[in-house]
């Protein structure tokens, strides 16, 4: 390991033991209101216990890796379906399109029966897959982090795909439609 490595992981050590928490704490809402000014897209990710689909709006995803391909999703400790994504399990993580909002407010929502009426992708049962969205990752979940009041999910990518549909953006507490404006090509 170069010396960069080891030094990036004991400033996170530090962190995480509270080693840097005798100075001045930034503030939870501000930290949330600054955090929020990075857009993002809205996913629902989704495993199932016992057989019943599982599902939750996340934003914080984030690809990781390409070989192996692995991506992260963050859930809060108080999240009610968190028990049911387990290491080894299964993972869907369904990109939604910019006429899902109605989903995204639906699975963040103290609503029952979440995937009522919500058609599925055919012979995605084992992890279910929405239809409509922008784009699903099928995954099953590597590893699970510790991530202060979150878990990180670390996810192992198997399949893929893309529909085309415009995605859903998330901006500062708010989910917007956007017309794509390309300034500049990265590809
Ligand atoms: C646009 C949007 C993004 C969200 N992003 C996250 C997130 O990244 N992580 C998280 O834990 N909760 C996030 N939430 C909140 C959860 O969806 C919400 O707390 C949900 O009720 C959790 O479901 P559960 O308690 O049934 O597991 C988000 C909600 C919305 C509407």
């Amino acid at each position: 390991m170069n010396s960069t490595v080891v030094a990036a992981a004991e400033i996170l050590d530090d962190a995480l033991t509270g080693e840097w928490t005798r100075g001045d704490q930034v503030d939870p809402n501000s930290l949330r209101k600054t955090a929020g000014s990075f857009p993002s897209g809205v996913t629902i990710i989704t495993t199932t216990s016992g057989g019943n689909p599982i599902g939750l709006t996340i934003s914080s995803f984030a690809s990781v890796s390409l070989d192996p391909p692995l991506l992260l999703a963050c859930v809060a400790r108080t999240a009610s379906s968190l028990p049911a994504f387990r290491v080894g399990g299964r993972m869907g993580v369904n990109v939604l399109a910019n006429d899902q909002a109605w989903l995204a407010k639906r699975f963040a929502s103290r609503q029952e029966d979440r995937f009522a009426g919500v058609e599925l992708q055919p012979g995605s049962h084992d992890v279910p897959l929405l239809e409509g969205v922008a784009a699903w990752l099928n995954c099953h979940i590597a590893r699970i982090y510790d991530g202060g009041d979150h878990v990180i999910l670390l996810a192992r990518v198997h399949t893929v795909h893309r529909s085309g549909a415009r995605p859903l953006l998330y901006h500062s507490g708010k989910m917007h439609d956007w017309a794509i404006a390309a300034l500049e090509t990265t590809t």
